[in-house]
């Protein structure tokens, strides 16, 4: 089973190959609905709609170095076997929004994995892209943006090794923090 965070890392990464400069993520788990879901908004070419249509079904892609296009269809199937689904939203020139939905105790849903890694990675590769990234469970909320991280940091790069330390523990200590429930 491919952990949930590998799916949001490779809708991440459509997004950055169709060119956006700011991409929005947002995980929602909610127990009291036995939703976990996740959306990935970005400013990037879009798709026209006959591709969007086609876009969950194998074999699509518009890349020219393989004839197979498996990420969001293996997205589809894994949130499908977990009595949910994907959603794909486009508008040529303006931007996607994918969002799959899980039930989250479904036997058949994937753990979230290393989230703050994937993240790390996409940050720190791809410096040239904003990413704003939400996480709410049960009302708790972690947030990033990395927009505001730049202008805070002023001349300072992101990749840092002391950046890189603070923002690697920021991460796993805020994902971490919203897993233990405050009692
Ligand atoms: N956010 C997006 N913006 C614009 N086009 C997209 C976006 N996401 C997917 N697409 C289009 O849908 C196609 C299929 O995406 P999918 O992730 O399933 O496969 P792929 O990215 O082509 O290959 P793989 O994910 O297997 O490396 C892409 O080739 C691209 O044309
Ligand atoms: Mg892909």
């Amino acid at each position: 089973m491919r952990e949930l965070a590998l799916h949001i890392l490779d809708v991440l990464e459509n997004a950055v190959e169709a060119g956006a400069t700011r991409i929005t993520l947002t995980i929602e788990e909610d127990s009291s609905c036995d939703r976990f879901t996740f959306t990935v908004r970005d400013n990037g070419r879009g798709m026209p709609p006959e591709l969007a249509a086609r876009v969950l079904d194998p074999f699509v892609t518009t890349r020219q170095t393989r004839h197979v296009g498996l990420g969001l269809p293996l997205l589809a199937a894994a949130a499908e076997r977990a009595g949910g689904g994907v959603q794909v939203r486009s508008e040529p020139g303006r931007g996607t929004e994918v969002s799959a939905t899980f039930r989250l105790r479904h036997w058949d849903r994937a753990p979230l994995g290393d989230l703050p890694g994937t993240l790390l990675a996409l940050i720190l590769g791809k410096e040239g892209v904003h990413l704003t990234y939400l996480h709410r469970v049960d009302g708790r909320e972690f947030r990033l943006d990395t927009a505001e991280l730049r202008q805070a940091l002023g001349e300072v790069p992101l990749t840092h090794p002391s950046v890189r330390r603070w923002l690697q523990e920021y991460l796993q200590e805020g994902i971490a923090g919203l897993e233990r429930p405050v009692e």
